[in-house]
């Protein structure tokens, strides 16, 4: 069977299961909100996906079909077209397949292809390993760290700044760069 991986619009349907991943500790404590979050903050979020005006593209991961995690771009700014990368796996049981890998794979190829930004960017927490290195894959570089930018598990901790550039990007070649999901 060949399997594939997606992006498809985020529906109301989809609220519940997204608020069940995100308050989980592992996503919960690596995203800069961090608060436990309620059906109300859902369907705020949902309504401000969905306003025209948003600055925000966000995108259910889906992997033969099914939901398992969500990606998309924040806080785009139009004028100097840059953005904030949001991700986070939220099926554990497909994980480390280079499933988030192919997913933003393809939100590249949207941010910079259609919605023609420049840089991406993203603020990763110092004990966030998987996040490190995964950016870091896909070509991502560091271009400085914010220290003791954010408080948990007790403790003060540095943000590393992350950035990838247009000019920087390689398109992937797909028949053979994009993961196999092994
Ligand atoms: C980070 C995260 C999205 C990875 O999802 P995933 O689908 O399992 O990742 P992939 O299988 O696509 O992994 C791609 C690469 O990421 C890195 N990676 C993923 N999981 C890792 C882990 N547990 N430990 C170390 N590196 C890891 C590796 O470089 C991996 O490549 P490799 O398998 O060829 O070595 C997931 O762990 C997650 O949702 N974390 C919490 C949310 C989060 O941190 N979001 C980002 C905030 S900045």
């Amino acid at each position: 069977m060949i399997n594939t991986v997606g992006l498809r619009a985020i529906e109301h349907d989809d609220l519940r299961q997204c608020m069940t991943w995100r308050n989980r500790d592992d996503i919960r404590t690596r995203t800069r909100e961090n608060r436990y979050l309620t059906m109300a903050d859902q369907q705020r979020w949902y309504d401000s996906l969905t306003d025209p005006e948003s600055h925000d593209r966000m995108f259910m991961v889906t992997f033969d079909d099914e939901p398992v995690g969500v990606v998309g771009v924040c806080d785009i700014n139009w004028r100097d077209r840059h953005a904030e990368i949001s991700f986070y796996l939220g099926e554990q049981t497909v994980a480390r397949r280079g499933i988030t890998r192919d997913a933003l794979h393809q939100l590249h190829l949207y941010a910079f292809r259609e919605l023609g930004l420049h840089t991406i960017w993203a603020e990763v927490y110092a004990f966030n390993t998987p996040g490190y290195a995964l950016l870091t894959s896909l070509g991502y570089h560091s271009p400085g760290v914010l220290r003791e930018h954010v408080w948990r598990f007790g403790g003060w901790h540095d943000a590393a700044l992350m950035q990838l550039s247009v000019v920087e990007w390689k398109e992937p070649r797909w028949d053979s760069e994009v993961s196999r999901y092994r």
